[in-house]
């Protein structure tokens, strides 16, 4: 029996400690006006210490499976996207898999930096088309702030913690059914030719320290535009839609200028793109879900609707995946 992945529920986190740009500006050579204009963020919440990217991820955990009205024992699958586990191992996905006391099933990371969630929602759903997993907990989960170098006003500005998840389960696909509900498909790409223009400067086996992130912004601006257009176009060619059918884009929050750019490359109106860089800054992993599930608290996205989700970050990794909710 052939199978579609359905989103049940989705949830997210954010620490509870806010750091504004006129914090960051008291300790830095920046202002809030740079900071807005060049990237559209206004705050981003930090962890403070001894907060965990497990803990963030349990938080959201949580909230999504509340709203997907799922229990723990029903699950036999979590996979992270994160880039800055609680340590090098095990994986956060089995620390959320004991916090959470779910028993059995598997639970593994995936590193695509900003790209994670899109790149574990991909698995995600090849896992269940193949029929090797029932119901799913797909999380992304950043504590970016904890390997900024925060004297590096071109980057610590730019980033904020948080954690987002959905749950996904395998649904029997209805021939009849003239609108089937569930993710339409999922598009994933990278070039490691281009992992020096972000990148973090430490590691296990090369420097045993965890190193800071490094970035060289106007040439990760240029690609991600590009990439991430040409991404839409891919998943939206696949399933023979065009950019007005879009109900909702949500994409990666990195910067506003980013994200104008590649809506006004696609035709999308402003009206239809999910903002939330603002108030979260850019939360790598967790951004999509923590976007996605602000939409659903206020009421804009709801149930039937088309939603086209798209991320680019350090690899450079980028990817898309087109929803219907
Ligand atoms: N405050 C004040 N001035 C600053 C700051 C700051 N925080 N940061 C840089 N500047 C200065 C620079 O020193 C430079 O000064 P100079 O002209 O005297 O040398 C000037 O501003 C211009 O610097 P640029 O780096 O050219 O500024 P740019 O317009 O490119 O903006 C930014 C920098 C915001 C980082 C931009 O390149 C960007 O957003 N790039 C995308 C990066 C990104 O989003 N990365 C996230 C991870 S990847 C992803 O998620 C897609």
């Amino acid at each position: 029996m052939p199978y579609i992945s359905k989103v049940l529920g989705c949830g997210s986190y954010l620490p509870k400690r806010i750091v504004t740009n006129d914090e960051i500006a008291a300790r830095i050579d920046t202002s809030d006006e740079w900071i807005l204009a060049r990237t559209g963020i206004k705050q981003r919440h930090v962890v403070e210490n001894g907060e965990l990217t497990s803990d963030l991820a349990f938080e959201a955990a949580k909230n999504a499976l509340s709203s997907a009205d799922v229990a723990v024992d029903e699950l036999d699958l979590i996979v992270i996207g994160t880039t800055t586990p609680d340590n090098t191992f095990p994986s956060t996905a089995v620390k959320l898999q004991s916090k959470l006391g779910m028993r059995g099933g598997a639970a593994f990371d995936v590193q695509a930096v900003c790209s994670g969630f899109v790149f574990a929602l991909s698995i995600v759903d090849s896992m269940i088309k193949s029929g090797q997993t029932k119901t799913a907990l797909v999380v992304g989960a950043d504590s970016m702030t904890r390997i900024l170098d925060w004297e590096d006003r071109s980057t610590c500005i730019l980033f904020g913690d948080g954690a987002g998840a959905f749950v996904v389960t395998a649904d029997e696909i209805d021939p009849d059914a003239t609108l089937e509900r569930g993710i339409l498909s999922t598009h994933i790409h990278s070039d490691g030719d281009l992992q020096e223009l972000l990148y973090v400067d430490g590691g296990v086996s090369s420097t045993r320290t965890t190193g800071y992130l490094r970035m060289q912004g106007k040439e990760v601006f240029r690609h991600a535009v590009t990439n991430l257009t040409a991404v839409v176009r891919e998943a939206l060619a696949a399933n023979n839609l065009e950019a007005t059918d879009i109900d909702w884009f949500v994409p990666h929050q990195a910067n506003k200028r980013i994200i104008d750019s590649t809506a006004k490359k696609l035709g999308l109106l402003p009206e239809k793109v999910i903002l939330t860089i603002a108030d979260h800054g850019n939360t790598s992993a967790a951004s999509i879900p923590l976007a996605l599930d602000a939409a659903i608290q206020d009421g804009r996205i709801k149930k039937g609707d088309l939603i086209l989700m798209e991320a680019m970050g350090g690899g450079l990794t980028w990817g898309a995946a087109l929803v219907r909710w």
